[in-house]
């Protein structure tokens, strides 16, 4: 198994990217070890897209330029992340095996010609993928230059095809153990649907109106767990012969085509890749979110941003181009939050080839440019952080996030079209990351009790063991926030009868939902408290909670909107209403209050984002960036680990890792 950590070989935090030097030449790779030199690179990650390189037709791999390139790095005192060049099955792969290509939900099977073009429930991908990876293995499992290996690169990828159909049914054999169970489970009563032999069952391609709900959600977690099932089979034949840790790359935090949760309990080390969509505040927030998504789907162990952008992502209406100092800014809001460094997609802009527009560490223009200068700021600056390796962040606020919950809302035929997971998500965390706090996230059947405060942003779907889970968080003396339209269904998207939210979560609020009222998109509810909501209401009753505020208007005048109930040692507060972001702020800003929970480290103003990194022996450091545009004075001076000396203030835009006493 694993003996040591990706930092514990680099001596420090990792700092480099993504490193293709098949697209390039002899004057060229001289220059790189240069320049990496300069940037303090000591991780690279090669090989992700090498397949059609290192095994150029069926069981014939060519490994020399590897072993060259893995020779070069190491005695340049740079590691190698090694991929499994699996995302990208090369030509004569898809030419001899066309039915490992994917097929859309209409139908359509895809060419390759691009990458990601595979179905991973193809058994003849699936075997070319083992061998590959075992054949990299065998020859660099013990390579002194090899500090990680990376399987794959983000598992997006869905297919919808015949293989995948009779995938799907063993899964769903597995699972459900008969058709009555199925067909129960699936509500095929209804519209005609029943099945009555295996063979019947397809995925849910295209078809006409709505598709069955739980076919949808059932598709979800069977592709994640055939994800899994592929993850480890590379998994498995790498740790046959290497004893480097092993992970994966996932694409968030949009993304969300696998259960992260059991993700994260398969890889050696969480890696994720970041790319935010907005800039100034907005980037830093998605940023953190980001964060401490990676870190809490590893259970608060040490992760790693395997890649984020120098500066534009080709569409600009996607990725925008970083400002000055976001550089270092985004690497620093990564690892405050327990990234063990900060890596970039990719080492060297391409001149040619799919992605010539995509920024890098060193871009067209060279190293005389504003970018790389800024990648070597920010390389110098992660090595000044070494002793932050292996150190850890705590929170004391929760956000629920559930995979089950997000498909909940992707399927058809939901009560309105403004329910959704991931937007709902980012608003929690945004209030908690604007009141300076830092946030774990966590699975509402997850243990909760070290958590002061929770949030339950979209719960639509609650199995039976997350509500009890929740009841018991309250009871036990936990403050749990539970926003609109929470606990509508189980985890076989049933309704739950008799009122919701799902029973024992009922009981801990002392709320209960008789009916919601989708809100027109061009209405803002008033409340008596002065706040608006829009989206959705609810008409509720109160069993036990007390009132905080009311609807004002229509038929849901004088019923309660906002509601707070003691309820064992705790206390479980009832949002009916999707609050306007002001409000829902300020909100969050008092059940903080009452949960008792203050700023992560008191005495800076809103705007400066504070983190604190704990190691196990009781050293402790404050990342700090500051997002105004005022210099801030510290509450106290400390040393600051990236200018090597006392900081009294931090300027504008400025950062600080200050070693605290
Ligand atoms: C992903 C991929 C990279 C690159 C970037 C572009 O993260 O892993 O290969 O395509 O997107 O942003």
């Amino acid at each position: 198994m694993t003996t040591r950590s990706v930092t514990d070989r680099l001596g420090g935090l990792a700092f480099g990217g993504d490193y293709n030097p098949e697209q390039w030449d002899e004057p060229v790779w001289k220059e790189d070890d240069d320049l990496m030199r300069r940037a303090r690179v000591n991780l690279a990650t090669v090989g992700v897209f090498s397949w059609a390189l290192l095994e150029p037709e069926e069981g014939r791999y060519d490994f020399a330029w590897l072993d060259a390139h893995l020779e070069r790095l190491h005695a340049n005192g740079v590691a190698v992340d090694l991929a499994t060049p699996t995302a990208s099955p090369p030509p004569w792969f898809t030419s001899a095996h066309p039915d490992a290509l994917p097929v859309t939900p209409d139908g359509t099977r895809l060419t390759h010609g691009s990458r990601d073009t595979y179905c991973l429930a193809a058994p003849a991908y699936r075997d070319a993928a083992r061998r590959i990876a075992s054949a990299l293995a065998e020859r660099y499992g013990d390579h002194p230059a090899v500090a990680l290996w990376h399987v794959h690169n983000e598992y997006v990828t869905l297919c919808w095809c015949d293989h995948t159909a009779a995938a799907f049914r063993r899964w769903l054999r597995r699972r459900h153990g008969s058709l009555d169970v199925l067909n129960e489970a699936w509500g095929t009563a209804f519209w005609s649907q029943r099945y009555t032999s295996w063979e019947q069952i397809l995925p849910p391609r295209a078809t006409q109106w709505h598709k069955n709900p739980g076919q949808a959600l059932d598709f979800r977690r069977f592709w994640s767990d055939e994800v899994l099932a592929a993850y480890r089979e590379q998994r498995d034949a790498i740790r046959a012969h290497s004893d480097r840790p092993v992970t994966t790359n996932l694409m968030l935090p949009a993304y969300q085509n696998l259960d992260l949760w059991a993700l994260g309990r398969e890889v050696d080390l969480v890696a994720v890749d970041h790319y935010p969509t907005a800039p100034g505040r907005d980037a830093a927030a998605d940023t953190a979110f980001a964060a401490d998504r990676a870190r809490s789907l590893g259970g608060g162990r040490p992760w790693l941003l395997m890649e984020q952008g120098t500066n534009t992502v080709y569409d600009t209406d996607r990725v925008l181009g970083k400002e000055p100092g976001d550089i270092l800014r985004h690497t620093l809001g990564h690892i405050a939050r327990g990234s063990e460094g900060a890596l970039f997609f990719q080492w060297r802009q391409s001149r040619a080839g799919a992605e010539t527009w995509h920024s890098a560490m060193v871009p067209h223009a060279g190293p005389d440019s504003r970018v790389f200068h800024e990648v070597t700021a920010a390389g110098e600056a992660v090595a000044r952080l070494r002793e932050l390796a292996g150190s850890t962040v705590t929170a004391a606020v929760a956000v629920l996030h559930d995979s089950d919950a997000w498909w909940a809302l992707e399927v058809d035929g939901l009560p309105s079209s403004e329910l959704g997971c991931h937007a709902e998500l980012r608003r929690a965390h945004r209030a908690l990351w604007d009141a300076g706090v830092t946030v774990d996230f966590a699975h509402p059947e997850h243990e909760l009790g070290a958590y002061r405060l929770v949030v339950a942003p979209a719960l639509f779907l609650l199995s039976d063991a997350g509500a009890e889970n929740l009841r018991r968080y309250v009871a036990g003396g936990g403050t749990l926030l539970v926003h609109h339209a929470a606990g509508y269904v189980d985890d076989r998207l049933h309704a739950r009868l008799g009122g919701y939210p799902a029973a024992p979560l009922r009981e801990a609020l002392g709320v209960r939902v008789e009916e919601h009222r989708v809100v027109r998109r061009d209405e803002r509810i008033v409340l008596s408290d002065g706040t608006h909501g829009v989206a959705w209401s609810e008409s509720l009753r109160t069993e036990g909670a007390e009132t905080l505020a009311v609807y004002t208007r229509g038929m849901l005048a004088g019923g309660p909107a906002l509601t707070r109930h003691r309820f064992g040692d705790g206390r479980g507060w009832y949002l009916s209403t999707r609050l306007e972001d002001a409000d829902y702020g300020a909100l969050v800003v008092r059940l903080l209050t009452e949960a008792g929970v203050g700023r992560d480290v008191p005495g800076l103003p809103a705007g400066v984002e504070a983190v604190t990194r704990h190691a196990s022996d009781g050293r402790r450091w404050h990342v700090l960036i500051n997002h105004r545009d005022d210099t801030v004075p510290l509450p106290v001076p400390a040393h600051d680990l990236l200018a090597d000396a006392t900081a009294h203030t931090l300027p504008p835009g400025g950062c600080a890792v200050l070693r605290m006493p």
